[in-house]
């Protein structure tokens, strides 16, 4: 049998928001390179899940977070919740993408370049440089690359998600977090950004939030399907156990 590397080791992971129980008890493992699935109901949990991997639950005030978070590094394994990186490298490395594109109020070039040069102190050239490879990964440079300057907001809604895409791809991140980053776009956006994360995949870590059954049985390794914030069933991509697994649940073709 394969053996995987893995990525995070989530055990019996809690989250409480403004009071309220959202996750319970979550056991997940994410391997390396791969694409994990997040699935289930609207409320379920799936986005507090995303967020938990990027310590993101903790931007509402009074959250809480319980159980066990591991992120498996190169150098060795690290409890983001105990403080062991820091929160700037572990939001770098663990990059994401929202499931409405919140470009910012500036330039094209400017949504890029900026994190990068406040952040991670890049020079303007570098940054440029940066922008560049990351507009070219995330398939956007053809149509982009002539007006730089322009506002990002004149983009479409699905060059803006690829803008989004670009912009954390720049950071250099290991895993990429994707909230249903197809579903404020029409069909042929949609189909573009799913050719685009199939590009991806191997390359990074994907944890990406869907209700599109065929992109999840087309992309994904393995499918993780949350009820009520609970972990449902997690199981291997294959057909009959999706179907099976998915039976109720408000996911669309
Ligand atoms: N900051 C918050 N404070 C209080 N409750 C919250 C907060 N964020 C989310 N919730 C609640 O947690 C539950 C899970 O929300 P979450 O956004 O994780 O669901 P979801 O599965 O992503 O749903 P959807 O498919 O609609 O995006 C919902 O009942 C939601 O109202
Ligand atoms: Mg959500």
């Amino acid at each position: 049998m394969e053996t995987l590397t893995p990525h995070f080791t989530l055990r019996g992971v809690g989250v409480t928001l403004n009071g309220r129980r959202i996750l319970e008890g979550v056991d997940l493992d994410v391997p390396k390179g791969r694409a994990t699935f997040i699935m289930g109901r609207s409320g379920a949990g799936k986005t507090t899940l995303l967020r938990v991997l990027n310590r993101l639950n903790e931007c509402f005030p009074g959250s809480e977070t319980s159980g066990e978070v591991l992120l498996h590094l190169e150098r060795g394994v690290v409890r983001p919740y105990a403080g062991e990186i820091a929160l700037p490298e572990l939001r770098r490395l663990v990059g994401m993408v929202f499931q409405h594109p919140n470009v910012l109020p500036m330039s094209i070039a400017g949504n890029i370049a900026m994190p990068l040069t406040t952040v991670r102190g890049c020079g303007r050239d570098e940054a440029m440089e940066a922008a560049r490879l990351a507009l070219q990964e995330a398939q956007l440079w053809k149509e982009v690359g002539d007006r730089l300057d322009a506002d990002a907001r004149t983009l479409s809604g699905g060059q803006q998600q690829r803008l989004c895409l670009a912009r954390t791809l720049a950071m250099r991140p290991d895993v990429l977090l994707l909230d249903e980053p197809t579903s404020s776009l029409d069909f042929m956006a949609a189909r573009g950004i799913e050719e685009l994360l199939e590009g991806l995949k191997g390359r990074y870590t994907l944890v990406v939030v869907s209700h599109g059954r065929k992109f999840a049985a087309k992309l994904a390794d393995d499918i993780v399907i949350l009820r009520d914030g609970r972990v449902y069933k997690h199981s291997g991509n294959n057909g009959t156990d999706l179907d099976a697994g998915l039976e109720g649940l408000d996911t669309h073709p």
